[in-house]
């Protein structure tokens, strides 16, 4: 019997006898079928936009299907605005730029999302999770302070259709985890609330909450799975900020440094095998790697956005302007090859991530990818299981992807600030032109008097 056709119920209920590892009359290609192998992710779906991009994952075929954030936006963005009564941005601003919609729009919105054609198909025929980022939260780059987060909690897990009586309604927070598989063949999925409990932006605080914290050690020393996928709306390994400030900040854990380290020192204490991070937030897709945190190299895979990318941000000829600013921001973490240190591997349009796992292979292989919007598959690493080992201390410094140790804020500062370098290098020579253009008018006219007058 294939997935497509068992419903929910006979989901759980083989779920449930393949972890006791009873399957009393139970067809062996029918515990089979129960295993997860293919697992598709996303976020930042605008859901007053076309969604093509369900198309390509429904083509990819995914038993579970992992949101990541920004599932809707709920937020209302008011234009930008220099002058006039409500100003949102410069030093004379006076109104936000973002505010939160009420409840009864914010179910408007959700249930549009949800009654996409392309949607519909994934939750009929895949297991649909997820967590939520700051839009679908409730408001721009919102933290613990925002007041709605209680309502809006509801609002979410009522889209993910969470069972009324689900003791995820009860907490503070939308953090949650899953087991998928029979024994021997187990995927955990951890998706973290960064929202609900995240202190100020800035204040190198908390991003978890010191109860999500607690649970969050429970999981990771929990029972063995071969496999531990940890979802997070904000990236985990890539800190851009390092490399995009003065000019402008992005939220991620690098942001938290201390509260990083923590995570990163949990992962390691916990001695659990098979750990990576997917996330998203960014408005594009990049596949980062940190070899120096707990022992083995530490996946972070972003995909970002469905229909909210960079280059869709902008007219096509101004596609050309994204990539270069994406040029000039680099990353030492990055793994797609070793060039892309030093420039942008970033893929700025519409796409989704995709994890096949291979268990048959020995050693269990993955193969992880970023697809664009047809499904083609833009970026990708093959993982093996092996390398993903808690008890291999391996001596990083001489495997090939030995560098992916030092971090952005280590990079020798022209290449660190080459992006703020660069703006205001070109802003300066604008000023200078002009002033040289001001000063020939000036001349000229002067000599066009002069000339005048001897007449
Ligand atoms: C990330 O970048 C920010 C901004 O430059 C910096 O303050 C922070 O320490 C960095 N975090 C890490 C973990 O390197
Ligand atoms: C990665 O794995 C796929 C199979 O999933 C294989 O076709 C491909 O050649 C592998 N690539 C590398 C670089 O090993």
């Amino acid at each position: 019997m294939g997935w497509e056709r068992r419903g929910r119920w006979w989901w759980l209920v083989g779920m449930m006898l393949s972890v006791t590892g009873i399957c009393v009359g139970c067809p062996e290609e029918q515990r089979e079928s129960l295993v997860v192998s293919r697992i598709a992710f996303g976020s930042c779906a605008s859901q007053s936009d076309p969604q093509p991009i369900w198309n390509a994952i429904i083509n990819f075929d995914p038993h579970v299907f992992i949101w990541l954030g920004d599932n809707i936006y709920g937020d209302v963005r008011r234009p930008f605005k220099l002058f006039g009564k409500e100003r949102t941005i410069g030093p004379w601003k006076n109104v936000p730029r973002f505010i939160p919609s009420s409840e009864k729009e914010m179910k408007s919105r959700y249930n549009k999302a949800k009654s996409n054609p392309g949607y519909s198909h994934i939750r009929k025929n895949a297991k649909v999770i997820g967590t939520w980022d700051d839009h679908d939260y409730g408001l721009n780059d919102a933290g613990k302070e925002f007041d709605r987060k209680s309502t809006n909690q509801r609002l979410l897990l009522d889209f993910l259709d969470e069972p009324p009586d689900s003791p995820r309604r009860k907490q503070d927070g939308v953090y949650a985890s899953y087991t998928f598989g029979p024994m021997g063949r187990q995927v955990k999925v951890i998706l973290l609330d960064t929202r609900y409990h995240r202190d100020p932006l800035f204040s190198d605080g908390s991003i978890l909450g010191s109860l999500q914290w607690t649970w969050l050690k429970k999981e990771l020393n929990g029972p063995s799975t071969l496999i531990t996928i940890i979802g997070s709306s904000i990236q985990v390994i890539s800190n851009l900020s390092a490399t995009t400030g003065p000019l402008f900040y992005l939220e991620s854990w690098g942001h938290f440094p201390k509260e990083r380290d923590r995570l990163f020192r949990l992962i390691a204490d916990s001695k659990r095998d098979g750990v990576f991070f997917i996330s998203g937030d960014v408005h594009f897709g990049e596949i980062t790697r940190y070899d120096c945190a707990s022992g083995y190299p530490l996946y972070d895979i972003t995909s970002s956005g469905l229909t909210q990318a960079v280059e869709e941000a902008v007219s096509s000829p101004l596609h050309f302007f994204v990539r270069f600013v994406a040029w000039l921001t680099p990353a030492p973490l990055r793994v797609m090859n070793r060039n892309c240190r030093y420039r942008s591997c970033t893929f700025g349009q519409p796409n989704f991530g995709a994890i096949e796992i291979h268990w048959d292979a020995t050693p269990v292989m993955m193969r992880i990818e970023i697809r664009d919007m047809i499904g083609f598959p833009v970026m990708g690493v093959n993982v093996s299981l092996s390398e993903l080992q808690a008890k291999n201390v391996s001596p990083f410094a001489t495997t090939e992807y030995g560098r992916h140790c030092s971090l952005e804020v280590t990079l020798p500062w022209i290449v660190r600030y080459r992006l703020a370098v660069s703006f205001y290098s070109m802003l300066a020579a604008l000023l200078v032109t002009l002033v040289g253009l001001s000063y020939a008018a000036i001349l000229a006219y002067r000599k066009w008097l002069h000339k005048s007058k001897c007449d």
